[in-house]
């Protein structure tokens, strides 16, 4: 049942309200769906402008990317082991991990849709 309505409401992405008034250098951690019943937590970064969507599970041992200004104003932080990831690309800073995962979003007029 739950990824009956997980495919029929993928094509259109879930609106999140707001996220026009995420400072530059921020990031904001959101959960889609339950996170008790298979939802998640994504962490809203803006960086040059733009809106970028990490999941927040770190891909190095579990912790989770936390939320807040991000560190040198552009990257997302694991306070686990303090390993800093890019939200433009996932990609890991400065240490040997794999990237985390990216997800898609679009803003307009304030709000963003997100493809989670
Ligand atoms: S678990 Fe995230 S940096 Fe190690």
């Amino acid at each position: 049942m739950l990824d009956w309505l997980r495919g029929l409401f993928r094509g259109r992405g879930i609106v999140i309200e707001g996220t026009g008034k995420l400072a530059e250098g921020h990031s904001k951690k959101i959960d889609v769906g339950d996170p008790l019943a298979g939802g998640k937590q994504v962490v809203l970064c803006r960086v040059g402008g733009k809106l970028f969507a990490l999941d927040a599970l770190c891909p190095h041992e579990g912790g989770r990317i936390h939320d807040g200004p991000l560190a040198e104003g552009k990257y997302a932080v694991c306070p686990l082991h303090n390993y800093k990831f890019d939200p433009r690309t996932g990609a890991s800073v400065e240490v040997a991990c794999k990237a985390a995962k990216r997800y898609q979003v679009a803003e307009e007029g304030g709000n963003a849709r997100l493809w989670a």
